[in-house]
Order: C-alpha cells, then structure tokens, then sequence
C-alpha cells in the first residue's frame, strides 16, 4: 500500500473499531474520443495511477459514516435517511441510492476515502468516488454485480444526485481498466476491447492548466442537450438512427438550415470526431504515432472552435505543444472548460518540454502549470 492508501486505512482505525478492506479506484486519461460518448461514438480511455483510496467496513447497524479525508469532514446518515446534498457528499450518497433503487438491501458502514486526483483537472475524480464505493458496496454486501452493471450503475448516481447528464466512459474506464492497456470502448453497445499501448519511446504527459474544470454549472448538459436537438433533425432528415451512421459531416452541413448555428457545430464535431476514432486505433495499433498525433491537434480544434469547451489556457498549452518537435499529439481531455491537456511526448525530452512549456504559460497567465506522467492501471480492485 503506498502513503495515501495508509493515511486512508490510518484514519479510519483511529475512528472506526471495524477492520476494512481498502480499495483502490483509479481516474482515467482519454486518448482520443471526446464528447462522443453520449453520442454513440468509439472512446479511448485508460485507467491511471492516480485515484482514490477507500476503506470501508460494514457496521452492523443502520447508519452510514462516510469521512471524506481530502476534505477532513464527516457525514453520517440512516440508510434509509439517503438523499441529495451538495458537494463530495452528492457523490457518495448517489451511489448508496442508486443501490436502493435497485431493491438491494444496503447495511450500515463505515467509509474513509481520499486520493491524488488533482480536484478539477479532467481526470474524472468524480468517477473515481462513485466507482470505488461502488466497487465496495457491491463487494461487501455480495451483490454479484458485474463491473458493467456497476459503471452502468455509477452513470446514473453522476446523472441523479450531481445533475451531470455523463456518458459512460468515465465509470466504465474506473471499474474496467487494465494495467498497460487502452479500452477501446463502443458507447452505443457497450463493449470494450483493450489493446497494449505500443508508446516505445514516448510518455503520456497531463498539463494541468490550474483552471479548474467543473461540470456541475450546466454548460456540460448544454452541450448534450444541443447534440439531441441536432439528432432529431438529422434522424429525420437522413433516415438515420445514431450519429455513427453519418459518414460525412457534408451530410450535416446539408441540413444546417434546419438548425441554429450552435447545435449545427455541435453535431458537426461529433460526426467528425467518431471519424477521427475510427481511425484512431488502427493508427496506434500499427505504431504511427505521427498519425494518431494528427488527430489528436484536430479534435483540440474541433472542440476548441466547433464545440466550444475550451478556453483560453488549454489552448495555449496546445499551442506551446504544436510548436514542440518533441509532441507528436496533444489537446484537451475530458469535458473540457479548463482541466488538463494531455500530450505525447518523446521519452528523453519530457523534462525539456514541460520546463519549457511551463514557463510560457507562467509568462503568459502569472500562474503555472502541473505536469504528471502517466502509467496506465487496473481498473478499481481490492487492494488489502
Ligand atoms: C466528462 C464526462 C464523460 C465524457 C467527457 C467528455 O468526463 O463525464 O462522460 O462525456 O466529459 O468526453
């Protein structure tokens, strides 16, 4: 167990006289496929060694005890007490709901959880929490549900109690990761396969832009809500049933008329990042890095100019990156308005390129950047 997993285990013996299981539940990166999950598209994600930790320990009596440590603040409440709240706490009661709604019969426990996914960055803390109670629960009270079931599970705790309309990439990348692997993940189907990320030479670097990333002020649902009204047209329009079965954005285009300016871009982008993702896998999977790098400077541009969730800061981070003979990719991850960039760089001059990049953007915004390397992990499992 590493420093964070013993603080988290450490604060719990002092405060709970059960013994725990500690589990870990990871964030996740997204190589390519952004704001196309609740679109039916392909997405690219991984599982990552940053996360959250959790020891949880049934109570035998009725009452929930959850102690969020990265906050230092307790939250008890009756099982059958559980409803919406505000903040971390919407979260972690979602969950426990979600498994009400279900008809399982939740017990009492004991809950300490905290982790090292800088707050704000894109890499799906949230998830990261719904995914490791879910994990927990199910584990502790043998429910037998499957990790899809449970991301299926944690999709709804985001949509009920956060109010984040999400598609599933997040929850599915936490509970379904593999060590060294990239998921490949069918959002309409909801199948994965993984594939070995072939990155000799090269590291996966996050640039944090400090501008902190939240979901929960409405723009995200604005963006899908756009994405349907778009649909509705082009169902009609086209005859078509789901965004993936539209070739071309020209067939978009030919439809513009029928829709205002912003949902007409919005549906452009999809259409064209779910044919960036196709050709994504191929391209890493032979290798051609130069290629998949290509892509990933268009869709920064696509949803920097057409979906318009980026903002001043990640864009100059993609810059500085387009201009690094050393960076063969780079653009925003995640639902974007501030978080991280994610860049791929030549192993020997990842030093150089975030001294460098970091002293732009200090320049520039009078405030600095965070860089961490990535290494790509299981999914959320068990770990004492
Ligand atoms: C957030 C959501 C995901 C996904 C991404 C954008 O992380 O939770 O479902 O839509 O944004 O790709």
């Amino acid at each position: 167990m590493n420093a964070i997993a013993t603080n988290v285990l450490n604060i719990f013996t002092g405060k709970f006289s059960s013994a725990p299981r500690v589990y870990y539940s990871p964030g996740r990166i997204n190589l390519i496929g952004e704001h196309i999950d609740y679109n039916d598209g392909f997405v690219m994600p991984a599982a990552i060694n940053k996360g959250i930790y959790y020891a949880v320990a049934p109570n035998n009596n009725s009452t929930i005890n959850f102690y969020a440590a990265d906050f230092n603040e307790i939250y008890t409440v009756a099982v059958t007490a559980v409803t919406k709240n505000l903040g971390w706490k919407n979260y972690v009661l979602s969950v426990v709901n979600e498994f009400l709604l279900l008809n399982k019969t939740v017990k009492g426990f004991d809950c300490v959880f905290g982790g090292d996914i800088p707050r704000g960055s894109g890499m799906s803390s949230s998830a990261a929490v719904e995914g490791g109670l879910a994990f927990a629960i199910n584990d502790l009270f043998g429910f037998g549900m499957t990790r899809v079931e449970l991301a299926l599970l944690c999709q709804r705790a985001e949509h009920n109690f956060p109010g984040v309309q999400c598609g599933i990439m997040d929850m599915y990348a936490n509970l379904n990761g593999k060590q060294g692997h990239v998921i490949l993940l069918d959002c309409k189907n909801i199948t994965h396969e993984y594939f070995p990320l072939p990155l000799e030479g090269y590291k996966i670097v996050l640039l944090n832009s400090k501008v902190h990333h939240s979901l929960t002020n409405g723009e995200y649902n604005v963006r899908r809500k756009n994405c349907e009204a778009g649909l509705a047209v082009l169902k009609e329009a086209l005859h078509i049933n789901s965004f993936r079965e539209i070739s071309s954005a020209d067939d978009v285009t030919l439809h513009k008329d029928k829709m205002t300016e912003e949902v007409y871009q919005c549906c452009k982008y999809v259409v064209e990042e779910i044919g960036r993702t196709r050709k994504a896998g191929a391209l890493l999977q032979q290798n051609d890095l130069a290629g998949f790098g290509q892509l990933m400077f268009a869709t920064h541009n696509g949803l920097s100019t057409l979906y318009h969730v980026s903002c001043k800061e990640l864009d100059f981070l993609v810059e500085q990156a387009a201009h690094n003979k050393n960076v063969v990719g780079a653009r925003l991850m995640g639902g974007g308005f501030g978080g991280c960039t994610i860049n791929i760089v030549k192993d020997e001059a990842v030093d150089d390129f975030v001294t460098t990049v970091s002293a732009a953007y200090l320049q520039q915004f009078k405030f600095s950047p965070e860089a961490y390397v990535m290494e790509l992990s299981d999914g959320t499992c068990c770990i004492n």
